[in-house]
């Protein structure tokens, strides 16, 4: 076997290995295994949206190379989307950029700005494309810890100065994965300062930014004064639309930032099938008439899992934003095991926060990705292990 390369040593090791093998093993003894780990609900996309691929599929037009450009009514729609939700005025064609899930894009970005030496501020726990995306491009990924005391934000104020001075890239995300925490405005401002004083990105992922609840409606980071010259922010139609299979994205900021993410793109991807992208269209386009009941659905396993897991004897704190719950392992201990005595001893399967980054330990990750009464059924199976 070839040496593999110094970057992919660095990779993290995958956390979840052998979970795969023993959910395998117990269904196939006939185990009805209960899947709250991967955020990736069981729910349909809007109907527009199918009806929109099936609509182009045929049409010769849509089996093109999409190139960076993409489908231009995508461009327009989500320039028109962004100003209908958050009031920012985006130009489609310099300040968007079509992506193959939102993930592409923060994941390619740090090989347009990180040198070696130069450091990404990543949140840990986290999603870890950030850090993979800074290690295979060579940067130095600084990790801080989300903890309780700072409201899961990364408190900026904190870090070293030798970190901080040499900090391109900071990747905050909130509505966060998987804290479930969210950012005050006051929070924003700070980040956009910061990133300004050091000539540093603002990398935002807004994965999560329609899946809130009671009411709350969480900001975009460019509604923000000054905020644009340092911000790319990444958008997703996976978890709002229940589209995450379908790989579609974008990302939207600075035109110079999102000029050179659109270049290093051009040498490894020609774009989402246009198709897709026309049904991403549809969906932006059923927005006010599909989102808000999908969105309920959320709220309401919410409520159910996280009175339930309170019974069983579980402290919840009952989220205000995305689709998890983020949860302190009783008594303490480790999150790994927990998670593995889950799934063997009760065919669960939930997220061990060690999987999301050291800092996650000690926590584990509920998905609502699955119907109430599984929900339900899931709480009382975990409870058994306390
Ligand atoms: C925080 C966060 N960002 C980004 C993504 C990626 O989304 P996409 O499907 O758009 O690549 C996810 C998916 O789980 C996520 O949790």
């Amino acid at each position: 076997m070839p040496t593999p390369s110094r970057r992919f040593d660095a990779l993290p090791p995958y956390p979840l290995a052998g979970m795969k093998e023993v959910r395998r093993r117990l269904e196939s003894e006939g185990v009805d295994v209960i899947d709250l780990g991967a955020g990736d609900a069981d729910l349909a996309p809007p109907p527009a949206v199918v009806e929109r691929l099936r609509e182009v599929a045929g049409d010769p037009r849509f089996s093109r190379y999409p190139f960076q450009l993409g489908l231009p009514e995508f461009r327009e729609e989500i320039a028109a989307w962004m100003e209908r939700r958050f009031g920012v005025r985006l130009d489609p064609w310099e300040e968007i950029l079509p992506l193959i899930g939102s993930k592409d894009g923060i994941a390619h970005l740090p090989l347009a700005f990180l040198n070696p030496g130069d450091v990404a501020v990543v949140p840990d726990p986290g999603y870890q494309a950030y850090v993979g995306g800074v290690v295979l491009a060579g940067g130095d990924p600084h990790r801080v810890a989300l903890l309780p005391e700072h409201d899961f934000l990364v408190p900026l104020g904190e870090l070293p100065a030798e970190v901080a001075s040499r900090t391109r890239l900071l990747y905050l995300n909130y509505p966060n994965n998987p804290t479930t925490a969210t950012a005050p405005d006051a929070y924003y401002r700070e980040a956009v300062a910061f990133c300004r004083e050091r000539d540093a990105i603002l990398v935002h992922d807004h994965a999560y930014s329609e899946l809130a609840f009671n009411g709350y409606r969480p900001r975009s980071v460019l509604e923000f004064d000054e905020a644009r010259e340092v911000t790319l922010e990444f958008h997703s139609v996976s978890k709002t639309y229940n589209m995450t299979g379908w790989r579609l994205g974008w990302v939207a900021g600075d035109r110079r930032l999102v000029a050179a993410l659109s270049r290093v793109k051009s040498f490894m991807d020609t774009g989402q099938f246009l198709g897709v992208q026309a049904a991403g269209v549809a969906a932006l386009q059923s927005w006010a008439t599909w989102v808000p009941d999908n969105v309920r659905t959320f709220e309401r396993r919410r409520d159910v899992a996280a009175e339930a897991l309170g019974r069983a004897g579980f402290a919840v704190t009952v989220p205000r934003a995305t689709m998890y719950l983020w949860i302190p392992i009783p008594h303490g201990g480790p999150s790994g095991p927990f998670a593995r005595r889950a799934l063997e001893e009760e065919g669960v399967i939930v997220m061990p926060g060690a999987a999301l980054g050291a800092g996650g330990e000690g926590f584990f990750r509920v998905a609502l990705t699955v119907a109430e009464e599984r929900l339900l059924d899931a709480a009382g199976r975990l409870g058994r292990l306390l």
